[in-house]
């Protein structure tokens, strides 16, 4: 694996995991269950937003970068996106027609399909990844060097990642990420997000998931004052 800077590896690990959990969820829910199935609807809705975005920004944003280095790889990148969100819309409809079919045996066979369908996204969608912190990334590497590539990486996030998705996000990454990238995510969000945010989630969320021993040490790496 090259020690090349990759920017999409990190943003991809709470996607993933994200993915991960969902698969597990639809697969174990009771169609009988009307708060669980409102709850799913809700996760669905959420995954889906956040995912669309991501697809949004890196078609937006990068996509006119790439096709300046490689036209017909970018064509093929954002073709993807463009699939990809109409199966995102399809998965929000297919989850919400479970709750409004009342017959338990057609929710069982809705949520069947479901499972299915979901879990060829996710296996779509895996290669998906790989594709960017591959190929598409290889060239992005060919042509600039790592202090080029970290710029474009913060104009990225100070351009197109709003504080409000940070702090949405933010329980997703620091349960998908290791102590080397919640350093990162640390240092991003203490850039972008209002100190007053910043400190909820330092005593909220952050306290919950990172144990207490490896949040002193991402604080002294960063210089953060001790909590
Ligand atoms: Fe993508
Ligand atoms: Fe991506």
């Amino acid at each position: 694996m090259s020690d090349r800077h990759n920017f999409f590896e990190l943003p991809h690990k709470p996607f993933r995991l994200m993915w991960m959990e969902l698969v597990g969820a639809i697969g174990a829910i009771n169609p009988r269950d009307e708060a669980a199935l409102a709850r799913l609807e809700a996760r669905v809705e959420f995954a889906t937003d956040v995912y669309a975005e991501h697809n949004r920004d890196e078609s937006e944003w990068y996509g006119p970068r790439l096709r300046e280095l490689h036209a017909e790889l970018a064509a093929r990148w954002l073709a993807d996106h463009e699939d990809h969100l109409r199966l995102l819309a399809s998965l929000g409809g297919r989850t919400r027609a479970v709750r409004a079919e009342l017959a338990v045996a057609a929710r069982r066979d809705l949520l069947a399909d479901l499972y299915r369908f979901f879990c060829e996204f996710v296996a779509d969608d895996l290669a998906h990844m790989s594709l960017e912190e591959g190929q598409i990334m290889f060239a992005f590497q060919a042509a600039y060097d790592d202090d080029r590539l970290h710029e474009l990486e913060a104009a990225f996030i100070a351009e197109r990642v709003s504080p409000d998705a940070m702090q949405r996000l933010t329980p997703l990454y620091l349960r998908a990420c290791n102590v080397d990238e919640r350093a990162v995510v640390f240092a991003w969000l203490q850039r972008r997000t209002p100190a007053d945010i910043f400190d909820d989630l330092m005593g909220g969320v952050v306290a919950n998931v990172v144990p207490a021993g490896e949040l002193a040490e991402i604080r002294a790496r960063l210089g953060f004052v001790a909590a």
